[in-house]
């Protein structure tokens, strides 16, 4: 028994060493480890051999088996990863043949028109200033005119982190940032991200603004209305008519809203502009004179315009979006089309 149990070892590693695929090597397993396998098959017959010999022979038996095992394990491996480096016939892969193709990165679409808005504004001899997204109360109302209590508070939806910190609700304290350690002239826009507690189809908790705004000797209302036709018109590439509709911020006097003439049915009115022929994209208006008080200029001698306009409205009118949601939810499919 026991001689028969050692030639049965010698056996399968001879045989073991032969094999040359993984099939062949299946076929060992069925004949030598499984079920109904040589191994098996002797260790059955254990129950025949003398009762004083059994423990021995089983001990010796299951130790060959385990190390048959063990051979047939490493065979099996290095078998299974030479059939992968290798083609079925045998030959080295085709290493001319190109790599595995994946898709490189691309620029949100807000980036990119948030890129685009700063190229047209540089181009006009704009200089781009940045300032923080976590603010002071100070420079995101006091100092734009917003004194506390004031009602104009109620239409920014604030974070508050504390009292007198919050996240700012929009980009204009860049403008009183800046007028507090440059002196006019200036040309600046102020590009990012600004938050306000409002969250549906056209408002996301974040969203991006560019700032704009310019300080000199004899600024008129005609200058913004120069600077913002040429923006309008290079940003959806059109002839698009602007409208300026009187309104109201604490830090612009006068103030104006700007409306484009429908970039879906170009003023005709449909569902986008609700009938109306006219989308709102932007605020502005000539920086009030309480503002450059404020920061120490002369308004007998100063006067500027300012801006803000939201980026992603811009992204969903360029391009057609209905719901502002679709920039933040990171879903390829919509991504991949920019
Ligand atoms: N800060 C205003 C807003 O977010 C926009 C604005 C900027 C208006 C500059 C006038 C001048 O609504």
């Amino acid at each position: 028994m026991e001689q028969e149990l050692q030639n049965l070892e010698n056996e399968a590693k001879e045989q073991l060493a032969e094999l040359s695929t993984v099939d062949q090597l299946e076929e060992f397993r069925i004949r030598f480890l499984g079920r109904k396998g040589h191994f098996t098959t002797a260790m059955r017959q254990l129950g025949s051999v003398a009762k004083e010999d059994r423990p021995r022979l089983g001990q010796l038996a299951n130790r060959l088996k385990n190390e048959v095992e063990k051979l047939f394990e490493i065979k099996h491996t290095s078998l299974k990863a030479a059939s992968q480096t290798s083609r079925q016939d045998g030959v080295m892969p085709d290493l001319t043949l190109p790599g595995r193709w994946s898709a490189p990165g691309k620029l949100h679409p807000v980036t990119q028109v948030m890129n685009e808005a700063c190229a047209i504004f540089e181009q006009l001899g704009f200089s781009v200033a940045e300032g923080p997204d976590v603010e002071t109360d100070h420079y995101n109302f006091e100092a734009l005119n917003i004194p506390a209590h004031h009602p104009a508070r109620d239409m920014h939806d604030t974070f508050y982190i504390s009292d007198s910190i919050l996240l700012r609700t929009h980009t204009s304290p860049m403008q009183a940032r800046v007028m507090e350690v440059q002196q006019p002239p200036l040309r600046l826009i102020a590009p990012g991200k600004v938050y306000r507690c409002d969250s549906d189809i056209t408002h996301t908790p974040m969203f991006q603004q560019v700032e704009g705004f310019l300080v000199d000797k004899d600024v008129s209302f005609a200058d913004l209305k120069g600077i913002l036709t040429v923006f309008i018109r290079q940003m959806f590439e059109k002839d698009l008519s602007l409208r300026f509709r009187p309104s109201f911020f604490p830090f612009t006097e006068p103030s104006a809203e700007v409306d484009i003439a429908c970039v879906m049915c170009d003023g005709a009115g449909c569902r986008i502009c609700q009938k109306t022929g006219w989308l709102e994209i932007l605020g502005s208006g000539m920086i009030d004179p309480e503002v450059f008080k404020m920061v120490g200029y002369d308004p007998e001698v100063y006067s500027g315009f300012a801006f803000g306009l939201g980026i992603e409205r811009i992204a969903m009118l360029k391009y057609g979006i209905d719901d502002i949601r679709l920039f933040y939810e990171n879903d390829q499919r919509f991504l991949s089309q920019f």
